[in-house]
């Protein structure tokens, strides 16, 4: 398979790697980057501040070893994970991630394709490229989550949230983190907003109860009622409780890191929680994401499944973070990179790699299964 790109100046050219697609990470960052725009590749990659965090994300997993127990033949290896009543085959899903068409025309529905082939769950953004009807249409019968930025007219969530319902979605995410953009200064210097460029809008565009929200609807007043919608820093548990009444999808929390809003989320009613920091693009200088899961897993101690994200780069970065505790683990960046790359082939090539990856890498920790990953012996530093 030969994989080529269009280059900054937009001639195609192929990848100087092996002529095939690139194995790791940071092979495909690289070729991301060569693939985009300076200020598209820098939104995809940078994060809030001096992206302390951001980079604390990927460092700390370099803190915890595995200590594998051999010698348990591992010949029949079963990575399938039961949540919120489904059975998947894989532990991994991938994150939400908005304005797609930022790294591919296809976008979400090149994604959502792409995740479809190997039965891993795709986490749509509010602010995607495609409504939740058109990638339902692409991808029928796939599993597919709706992740939801609370709205300032709420009535948009609670149709959004139906609209996932209607399309057969099997989630709802709530990103907690996001109720005001975090201090980008990268982007604030490239003045590089894939929102207000109308990247986002397919969900929006496409919501009966945004459109009345307008006083006038063209293409500014759209853009705009984005931007305002989303900001929305009024959010509190009360809303949560809201949205847990308002449907009979698991409602999980995105966003989390301290152990008392975990056992809030809880008592609330939430059914599962998701342990990230946004990939280090909101608050910098908080925790890494790796770091924050211990804490919390102790607390919620099975009483809801704990996902995890911000920082998966590898199948070892996961197998860790199930070994912690993790029920699944969340996949970020090296999916957008990879679509960049190579469009909807190349996020499947990834998502084979990584599969690949994800494998060995349990068979050589001598587990058969993700429960046995989490009686792992891992030594932290
Ligand atoms: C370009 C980009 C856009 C994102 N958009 C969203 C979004 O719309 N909703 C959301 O909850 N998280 C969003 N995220 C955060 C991801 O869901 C995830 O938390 C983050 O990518 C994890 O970090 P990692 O990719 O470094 O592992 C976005 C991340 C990136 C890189």
């Amino acid at each position: 398979m030969s994989f080529s790109y269009k280059s900054n100046d937009n001639v195609v050219q192929s990848i100087d790697t092996e002529d095939n697609f690139p194995i790791s990470f940071e092979k495909i960052e690289t070729a991301a980057k060569q693939a985009m725009s300076k200020s598209a590749f820098s939104y995809i990659a940078s994060g809030a501040g001096g992206e302390e965090t951001a980079k604390k994300n990927t460092d700390a997993f370099k803190n915890y070893s595995i200590v594998p127990r051999l010698l348990n033949d591992v010949s029949n290896l079963n990575t399938s994970i039961t949540m919120f009543g489904h059975t998947y085959p894989t532990p991994l899903l991938l994150a939400p991630v908005g304005v797609l068409k930022l790294a591919d025309e296809q976008g979400d529905l090149a994604v959502a394709r792409a995740a479809a082939k190997y039965d891993v769950p795709y986490i749509q953004s509010t602010v995607s490229s495609y409504s939740i009807e058109d990638v339902a249409q692409a991808t029928s019968g796939s599993s597919k989550w709706f992740q939801l930025y609370w709205c300032n007219h709420e009535e948009i969530s609670f149709n959004m949230v139906k609209r996932a319902e209607e399309a057969g979605y099997e989630a709802i995410v709530l990103t907690i983190d996001t109720i005001t953009l975090g201090y980008r200064e990268k982007d604030l210097h490239h003045r590089f907003s894939p929102l207000a460029l109308g990247y986002g809008q397919g969900n929006f565009e496409s919501d009966r109860e945004f459109l009345s929200s307008l006083s006038e609807i063209n293409s500014h007043t759209i853009l705009q009622g984005i931007i305002d919608n989303i900001n929305y820093p009024a959010l509190n548990w009360k809303h949560v409780k809201k949205l847990k009444e308002s449907t009979s999808l698991p409602i999980i929390l995105k966003g989390v890191l301290h152990p008392e809003d975990a056992l809030q989320a809880i008592e609330y009613g939430i059914d599962g929680v998701i342990v990230s920091n946004h990939g280090g693009r909101q608050l910098d200088g908080v925790i890494s994401s790796i770091d924050a899961l211990p804490d919390i897993v102790k607390v919620v101690d099975s009483q809801v499944p704990v996902l995890f994200d911000s920082g998966i780069r590898r199948g070892i970065d996961a197998i860790k973070a199930l070994a912690l505790g993790a029920d699944a683990v969340l996949i970020g960046r090296p999916y957008v990179y990879s679509l960049a790359v190579g469009g909807e082939e190349g996020v499947e090539q990834f998502l084979a790699n990584f599969l690949q990856d994800l494998q060995t890498s349990m068979m050589l920790s001598g587990v058969k299964n993700v429960k046995e990953l989490c009686q792992l012996n891992m030594v932290g530093v």
